[in-house]
């Protein structure tokens, strides 16, 4: 039996067993795998694991923070929830329909209802439309047929963005926008569907310092005024914490600790959570978001095998048991979950028998 360090901590059953949201998701992710094939030369092939069982949720309104560092699975996850990637195994449910499996031409109605908005406002806006064809383009595709209703729709979003006068703006090309104001027009292009789920792909790590907080306070504005749900990813627990209502740790493909945002943050539970907050750059005014390297990185995408993904690189492993043994995401109250075998109900029921009875 492995000692729970977190055995102060320990969980009622309820908690253990509860869901981290109370009724229905709006986006439920349910053991999700995807492995990449590539192709290295005519003959080779390569198997990427990009994730290996990752069960996540969000509910109407809210934003999930997923964070992690390069490799560890963050972009293939928001574009499995959007189905823009086939999981190779697990559910995909959007508002209690299952869509793991629908053909992309029965999806128009999620296209409406869930939306990315890139990383990259210099390479996702095709520099030879002006503004307001780029947020006009999804309702022409959606069909509504009404000049007057597209531009009215067109305005409404670049006056949410702050692109005013929208009349100006709208008749420029993105050449002549700052990156902040590139990124503006593709939150735009996302909101002028009036989605109930945005997946925000690193928002800001490309655009100057000066205009991330103006950008993260926009999306938490929309956010708060649409009831919009967002899935944030992000590399950075300090945008993390500002924006989001949980957070869910990735490590190569899989989650190490997911909940509150105020307790994981303030009471990170896994080794490699504990490593992540450590390294948290103190706020510098020039640069609040500054990125620093956390941990040296494991090659991502490699095989963890059967154990602990986080196995090599954790100060606190147990021989044994963490190299062996995959942790289960086990409660720990407070609606914080944990895939460690340092705590209670991570190790599962089997092993632990097996362990009682060498031991007895
Ligand atoms: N289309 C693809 N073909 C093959 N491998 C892929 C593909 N997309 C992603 N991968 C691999 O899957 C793993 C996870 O990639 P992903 O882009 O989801 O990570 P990420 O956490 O978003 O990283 P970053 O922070 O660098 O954006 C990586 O090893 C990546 O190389
Ligand atoms: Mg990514």
């Amino acid at each position: 039996m492995v000692e729970p360090a977190g055995a102060h901590l320990a969980p009622t059953v309820a908690e253990t067993l509860a869901p981290p949201l109370e009724g229905t998701p709006l986006v439920a992710l349910d053991d999700i795998h995807v492995t990449f094939t590539t192709h290295r030369g005519l003959f080779r092939r390569g198997q990427v694991r990009a994730l290996a069982g990752v069960t996540a949720a969000i509910g109407r309104g809210e934003t999930l923070s997923v964070v992690g560092e390069s490799g560890s699975g963050k972009t293939t996850l928001g574009r499995v929830s959007l189905r823009l990637a086939d999981p190779t195994g697990g559910r995909v449910t959007f508002d209690g329909r299952d869509i793991t499996r629908d053909p992309q031409g029965s999806l128009a109605w999620f296209r409406q209802r869930a939306q990315i908005i890139f990383q990259d406002p210099f390479s996702s806006l095709n520099p030879s439309m002006r503004v307001r064809d780029l947020i006009e383009e999804p309702l022409v595709i959606d069909g509504v047929s009404r000049g007057g209703e597209r531009w009215d729709r067109v305005r409404g979003a670049l006056e949410a963005v702050d692109l005013v006068p929208a009349v100006r703006f709208g008749a420029r090309y993105p050449g002549q926008l700052s990156g902040g104001q590139r990124q503006r027009v593709g939150i735009a292009r996302a909101l002028v569907r009036e989605p109930d789920y945005i997946v925000a792909d690193e928002p800001v790590s490309m655009i100057d310092a000066s205009s991330r907080i103006e950008i993260l306070q926009l999306l938490r504005g929309l956010q708060a005024q649409r009831g919009v749900a967002f899935m944030s990813i992000t590399h950075d627990l300090a945008s993390a914490r500002y924006f989001s209502d949980r957070i869910a740790v990735l490590y190569l493909g899989q989650v190490m600790e997911e909940g509150p945002t105020g307790a994981v943050i303030d009471r990170p539970l896994h080794p490699y959570t504990r490593a992540l907050v450590a390294a948290v750059p103190e706020p510098d005014p020039a640069n609040r978001f500054r990125r620093r390297a956390v941990v040296p990185a494991e090659r991502a995408g490699s095989d963890p095998g059967t154990g602990c993904p986080f196995f090599s690189r954790c100060p606190e492993r147990i021989p044994g048991t963490c190299d062996r043994v995959r942790p289960l995401l086990a409660g720990q109250g407070g609606g914080q979950r944990v895939a460690c075998h340092l705590y209670p109900g991570s190790t599962p029921a089997t092993v632990d028998a097996g362990a009682d009875r060498a031991s007895h």
